[in-house]
């Protein structure tokens, strides 16, 4: 799949392709996932962003999470929008969060949503290359309570998992597995607003406006409430546990848990989450008919059955079994109909199911391949021995780079590059796929 490899002189030429737009996006205290587009910091893409600065500038990556840090809210939630920089032409701006409703939020100006929690896994890989024990006590508290909030005060039963209350949480806003759970929020009463994201890029390759609707609504519904976690969790009209979010929340506590060690501090909070989250996983989301992972619409008590990529999470997280392994593997990754590169498909992975009605190429999390959701599978299937697919997988997301630049996502039929242009992750993903050829 992807085209041959690249040459050293290719590699070398992607090197600094890449820190240069890492530079480029370099606003001194924090990166912007893409200029115009995304003018102030996010959440997982400065986790992303750090362990890619960490490859030529470790002091800017160290500083890029106490950045995102200095937005965390009272209660531990660290929010998926940092909003440094001053205004913007951003929407939703700060204005319309107006957070400060809520005791819980800080002076910075932030939104009242979080996203992924990534950051103790990068932390995590940044202390084992660079040894930075310091930083890791310093950070620590920050991440301990955000973990913490996300298995209490985001835990709705005995799973433990957390909920999430909007798209926009799950990183992947408008995955087609939200679809019905969105379509039951009916947005009444809906504040007037201007979309800004379909000023930089086609509207075509953006979420529908129907969607956008119930994503504003729902933020409106929020802050009426002063984002306060019991009423967003008892009210919310979209709840929903994530097997994206929540594989990625088990491996940041295993990392978490290995980061405390290191530095002496107890651990055992963060091994009973590990030890219930273990035991729920399967339970709560696998579909032992399909061979399939799927979220769980927590409103309505019920599966939310759509094939999309975020099924191999669980590769990633560490949660499946070697049997639940070799079935997604064998009858989804490297089905055709599906995800595996054939006829239809050039590029993997696509992040919705080919065979999904839903399946757009070029629209955001309809189908186009992302750059981080590929390092995350790498991650995952090195995790559970798929080298090969792993190689692949590695060799034609550099094919997709060195193809169409660093951008926000790709057409997996030809590799057109879609959505914003020099995007950080894209470029700080680059920099990691190129340092480790075979894993690590
Ligand atoms: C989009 C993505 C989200 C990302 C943000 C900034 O909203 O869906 O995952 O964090 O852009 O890049």
């Amino acid at each position: 799949m992807g085209g041959p490899a690249l040459t050293p002189e290719a590699q070398a030429d992607l090197v600094r392709r890449a820190q240069a737009v890492l530079r480029a996006n370099d606003r001194g205290t924090f990166t912007q996932p893409a200029p115009g587009q995304y003018p102030h910091q996010w959440n997982w893409d400065s986790a992303l962003i750090a362990l890619g600065l960490a490859h030529f500038d470790l002091e800017r990556a160290l500083l890029e999470i106490r950045s995102l840090l200095q937005g965390q809210w009272r209660d531990g939630m660290v929010p998926h929008i940092v909003y440094h920089g001053g205004p913007s032409g951003y929407f939703p701006n700060a204005e319309f969060w107006q957070t400060e409703r809520s005791p819980a939020a800080p002076a910075l100006p932030t939104s009242g949503l979080t996203q992924p929690p990534i950051l103790a896994t990068i932390v995590r890989q940044l202390h084992e290359r660079h040894s930075v024990p310091g930083f890791v006590r310093e950070v620590l508290p920050a991440l301990l309570a955000w973990h913490r909030w996300l298995h209490t005060t985001r835990a709705a039963d005995e799973t433990r998992l957390p909920c999430l209350v909007h798209p926009w949480e799950s990183g992947t806003d408008d995955s087609p597995r939200w679809r019905r759970a969105l379509d039951r929020v009916q947005p009444a009463d809906l504040p007037a607003y201007l979309r800004g994201d379909t000023a930089h890029v086609a509207g075509a390759e953006r979420p529908h406006d129907h969607d956008y609707d119930r994503f504003v609504y729902l933020i409106d519904q929020f802050r009426r409430r002063a984002y306060g976690p019991p009423a967003m969790l008892a009210q919310s009209p979209f709840l929903v546990q994530d097997v994206l979010f929540s594989s990625i929340l088990h491996r940041a506590d295993e990392d978490l848990s290995a980061l405390m060690r290191a530095v002496a501090v107890p651990a055992e909070e963060v091994e009973t989450w590990l030890a219930t989250v273990r035991e729920q996983f399967s339970r709560r989301f696998w579909d032992e008919t399909a061979g399939l992972f799927f979220d769980y619409d927590v409103r309505a008590g019920q599966a939310l059955r759509v094939t999309t990529a975020m099924t191999f999470a669980p590769l990633y997280g560490g949660l499946c079994s070697s049997r639940q392994a070799h079935r997604l593997i064998d009858e989804h990754w490297s089905n055709p109909a599906e995800f595996a590169p054939g006829a239809a498909l050039r590029y993997a992975v696509t992040t919705t199911s080919h065979g999904e009605a839903a399946w757009e190429p070029r629209r955001y999390w309809r189908g186009p391949v992302w750059i981080n959701y590929n390092w995350l599978m790498l991650e995952g299937l090195r995790r559970y021995g798929f080298e090969r697919q792993a190689d692949e997988l590695r060799a034609s997301s550099l094919a997709l780079i060195a193809r169409a630049g660093f951008r926000e996502y790709y057409d997996p039929r030809d590799g057109a590059g879609c959505g914003a242009h020099d995007f950080a992750w894209s470029a700080a993903l680059a920099l990691e796929l190129l340092s480790a050829p075979s894993g690590g």
